[in-house]
Parts: C-alpha cells; sequence; structure tokens
C-alpha cells in the first residue's frame, strides 16, 4: 500500500503520457506553448506498463488515470489502455483529456478497456474558445464528447475553468447543454500551476461565485459526504436530480486531508501531490536496472513523504517548478 504519515492511502494513480498538448489553454501555457520534454526523457509504453502494473498488483493502486498534457496525442494509448486493463486485479480505467480525437479514439478506446473519460470544456462560443485556447478546434471537441457518449463512456464527466471576464457568463448556459445531453459539468477553481505564473487570488472565480450564479437559475441541494468519498468535486442536484452538478474548490475548499492520489509523470517521476515540490525518479532507477521490488519500495517512500495540504494560503507557498501540463492535470 502507499501510506503517508497522515494516515491516508494513495488507491487512484494519475499517469502523464506526455507533456505536450494541441490547445494552450490561457490558464495553462501560453500561446507559443512550451519547451517539450525531449523524447528520450519519456516513459516508454512498456516502462509505463510496468509501471503501472508495479502499482496495481504490488502497491493497492485501484483506478489508473491517464492524462497529459494531452494524453490522446500519446501514439500507443490504446495500447497501454489494454495492457491496464489485462491487469489483475483490473484497475478502473479512465482518461481526462481536451476532447480533441476523441471522435477517432473513443470507440477504440472502450474496445481496449476504458471505462470512463472527463473532457474539459469551457466554452460554447467558438469565439471564445479561440481566444481562450488559442486554437479554432470548438466542434472537435463537441464532435468528440457525442463520440464518447455513443462509445458508452458513461458518466461522461465535463470540466470547466472560469476566467473573469473571460467565459464567466456561460456557466448557465454550459449547464444546460451538459444537462440537454447527460453530461456531468463541474466547474473548476482555477489553481496556480499555469507556466506564466499568472494566477491571482483576486482573478480566481471561486466556488462560492460559481454557486451563487448557479443557484439564481436552479436549484442545487448538495450531495451527502458518502457520495463524496475522496472525490475533489462537491456534487448538488440540480432540479430536484437525478442530473448533478459538481465544483472543485481546489483553493478556497481544499480537499487534501481526504486526499488518496500519487501522480507519475510523462519522464517517469513520482509525484506525491499536484503541488509537491519534490519527484521521486523512477525511470533512471528502473533504467539502471532495479527490479519490481525496489520500484515499489521508492514508490512507498515517495508516497510517505507526502505534506499534509498543497500550502496555498500559505504565505510562504511557492508554485511547482512544474507546470501541470508537466505534470498531470
Ligand atoms: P473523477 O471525478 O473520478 O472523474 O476524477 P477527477 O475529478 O479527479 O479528475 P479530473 O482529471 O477530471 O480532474 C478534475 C480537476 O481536479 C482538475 O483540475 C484536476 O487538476 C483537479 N485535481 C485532480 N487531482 C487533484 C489533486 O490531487 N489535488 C487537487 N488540488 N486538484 C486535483
Ligand atoms: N487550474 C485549474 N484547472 C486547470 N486545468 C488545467 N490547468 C488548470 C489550472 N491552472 C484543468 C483542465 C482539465 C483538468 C485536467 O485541469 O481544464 O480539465
Ligand atoms: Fe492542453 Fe489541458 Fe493545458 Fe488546455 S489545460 S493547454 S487542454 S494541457
Amino acid at each position: 500500500m502507499l501510506v503517508d504519515t497522515f494516515g491516508r492511502t494513495a488507491t487512484d494513480l494519475r499517469v502523464s503520457l506526455t507533456d505536450r498538448c494541441n490547445l494552450r489553454c490561457s490558464y495553462c501555457m501560453p500561446p507559443e506553448g512550451l519547451e517539450w520534454l525531449p523524447k528520450p526523457e519519456l516513459l516508454t509504453d512498456d516502462e509505463v506498463a510496468r509501471l503501472i502494473g508495479i502499482a496495481v498488483r504490488d502497491l493497492g493502486v485501484t483506478e489508473v488515470r491517464l492524462t497529459g498534457g494531452e494524453p490522446l496525442l500519446r501514439r500507443g494509448v490504446v495500447g497501454i489502455v489494454a495492457r491496464a486493463a489485462a491487469l489483475e486485479p483490473r484497475p478502473q480505467i479512465s482518461i481526462t483529456t481536451n476532447g480533441i480525437g476523441l471522435e477517432r479514439l473513443a470507440a477504440p478506446l472502450a474496445d481496449a478497456g476504458l471505462d470512463r473519460v472527463n473532457v474539459s470544456l469551457d466554452t460554447l462560443d467558438r469565439a471564445t474558445f479561440q481566444a481562450m485556447a488559442h486554437r479554432d478546434r470548438l466542434a472537435d471537441v463537441l464532435a468528440g464528447l457525442a463520440a464518447a457518449a455513443r462509445a458508452g463512456l458513461a458518466p461522461v464527466k465535463i470540466n470547466t475553468v472560469l476566467l473573469r471576464g473571460v467565459n464567466d457568463h456561460e456557466a448557465v448556459p454550459l449547464l444546460e447543454y451538459c444537462l440537454a445531453h447527460g453530461y456531468q459539468l463541474r466547474f473548476i477553481e482555477q489553481m496556480p500551476l499555469d507556466a506564466q505564473h499568472g494566477w491571482t487570488r483576486d482573478g480566481m472565480i471561486t466556488a462560492g461565485e460559481i454557486l451563487d450564479r448557479l443557484g439564481a437559475a436552479f436549484t442545487l441541494v448538495p450531495e451527502g459526504a458518502a457520495e463524496r468519498g475522496s472525490a475533489p468535486a462537491e456534487t448538488f442536484t440540480v432540479d430536484g436530480g437525478p442530473a448533478t452538478v459538481g465544483v472543485i474548490g481546489s483553493v478556497t475548499r481544499p480537499f487534501c486531508g481526504a486526499c488518496d492520489r500519487v501522480r507519475l509523470t510523462a519522464d517517469g517521476q513520482v509525484r506525491n501531490c499536484l503541488f509537491a515540490t519534490e519527484e521521486s525518479n523512477l525511470r533512471d532507477a528502473l533504467r539502471a536496472g532495479a527490479g519490481d521490488a525496489e520500484l515499489a519500495d521508492r514508490w512507498r517512500a515517495a508516497v510517505r513523504a507526502k505534506r499534509a495540504g498543497h500550502g496555498i494560503d500559505d504565505p510562504a507557498f511557492l508554485q511547482p517548478a512544474r507546470p501541470m501540463s508537466a505534470i498531470g492535470g
């Protein structure tokens, strides 16, 4: 098991398959992109599959989420899903994607064993999409969503980040769209993880603000703590249910106390937290010939060193050296 000194157990492994992306969401990276990791530094498909196998067989991981950057840009993504799905005990497998490429990949991924997808969608307006993501790809995202639903990747969850003065007037229309299509919408507070270090507390739209706006148009009733478990989203039934909407208040309503996550970056570093300042280099150990038992020991030690929380409210808080696109969302 992966246990830390605060009694939390990490059972949810988030694996970044690449730091690259085909969008440039302004809360994530600059329009010109970033200096991507050189290919030899990335784990190979075999290395990724081996480390997922150790996590599932030896370390008690029960859920595997593939992230990026944009995970669908990884050529071997379908094969990686298939190898994870062949493990005993079989983990739950999900992907968090920007939706581009899902139109083509949803069915093959479902056939390979993918259980669910979470798709980012910040706006329903083409011009706003272009302004936020610096690419004219809204139609691809919507087509990807439809393909995911057709492929049975249910429930399809949608992640929305609202930016003040950019898309924050769309909270209600986005929820109406998701209700109409049977997608589960969650609004995410913007976190200080962008490559440009442009996050400010005043710029962030808070969970409270989002709920006020939605509450003016819908009747929201909080679901109980039992439904939430260790999930980052607080969920609410909408107009009597069964549809729900979620709010992920990472900054103003932190859920670090119940965190069950551990991360593996595309270059093979274990991170015990999104906001960790240290990483543990499994890739070099693996390439130096370490056996499964040694890799598992290193992994346990990395999780044991996890801090109590992200510390964003601490006056000494420093953003992690790597942006979210390189850590994994
Ligand atoms: P499911 O509800 O199980 O589908 O997963 P999820 O909500 O954790 O997944 P997703 O990848 O869609 O992430 C949604 C948002 O939660 C993103 O902004 C993530 O960065 C954020 N998030 C995921 N894990 C963590 C975490 O460990 N800490 C914090 N603060 N935020 C996280
Ligand atoms: N703050 C909050 N959410 C973010 N995402 C990307 N960058 C940030 C940020 N700085 C979201 C993406 C995606 C999910 C993985 O995280 O929109 O839905
Ligand atoms: Fe790409 Fe996701 Fe970052 Fe947007 S948030 S630029 S989709 S990695």
